[in-house]
């Protein structure tokens, strides 16, 4: 089976871009990456691409709709089947996100729908949660909404800073991307309205506690 064509848009440190690449390094992945794009020239994320030999973009263009007309063109012409946003910082146009709908994810550092948008780690904090972790979703217009793929749980641990936080939810994030592309690769994704079924898998190894690599 040919494996999903997938872009990555980034516009930093690029650890789950990263993450998903070392993952379709095995020839048994059912995803590759054919296209990264950044919307920031020095994003370090750019060379993890290049040094795979993976086309990587900078569209740095500060037209919102321009740079979803640019970016669009890019994801076609590679051929890309499934939109990836890891760590990518800027508000997209409505209709590329309309024009992806259903084939565009995100990952996000808490447990949505709980502390959306910035310092999600810094929210969980000041909330006084005992547990927080990462969410995948299927894009939507607004910002950290949208269907909900897979969930990782982690602990908040006294004495935790911002940080410290950080740090263990990113871990738990490296396994959580890779495991949600690989469901939607295998066509096991079904979405009713804001749920999402995923099929031939147990639901604790797919979207409850500390995901398990193997379902
Ligand atoms: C991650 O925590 C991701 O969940 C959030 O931004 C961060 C990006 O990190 N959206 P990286 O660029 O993938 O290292």
């Amino acid at each position: 089976m040919p494996r999903l064509k997938l872009g990555v848009l980034i516009s930093g440190r690029g650890s789950n871009l990263q993450a998903l690449i070392d993952a379709a390094a095995d020839p048994a992945y059912p995803a590759a990456i054919a296209a990264v794009i950044s919307n920031r020239a020095d994003a370090p994320g750019l060379a993890r691409a290049t040094e795979r030999g993976i086309q990587a973009h900078i569209i740095a263009d500060p037209d919102r709709a321009a740079f979803a007309a640019a970016s669009d063109r890019v994801l076609r012409e590679a051929g890309v089947g499934l939109v990836a946003l890891a760590g990518f910082m800027r508000i997209l146009d409505t209709r590329f996100v309309a024009a992806w709908t259903d084939r565009m994810i995100n990952i996000h550092p808490s447990l949505l729908p709980a502390f959306p948008g910035l310092h999600p780690q810094r929210q969980a904090l000041a909330a006084g949660v005992k547990f927080s972790g990462c969410t995948v979703h299927f894009v939507r217009d607004a910002v950290d909404t949208g269907p909900i793929i897979a969930q990782a749980v982690v602990p908040v641990i006294d004495g935790d800073d911002e940080d410290a936080l950080a740090a263990r939810i990113l871990a738990a994030e490296h396994r959580l991307y890779p495991l949600a592309v690989r469901l939607f690769a295998e066509g096991r994704l079904a979405i009713a309205g804001n749920r999402v079924a995923a099929a031939g898998g147990t639901a604790p190894n797919i979207a409850a506690l500390n995901p398990s690599d193997r379902v």
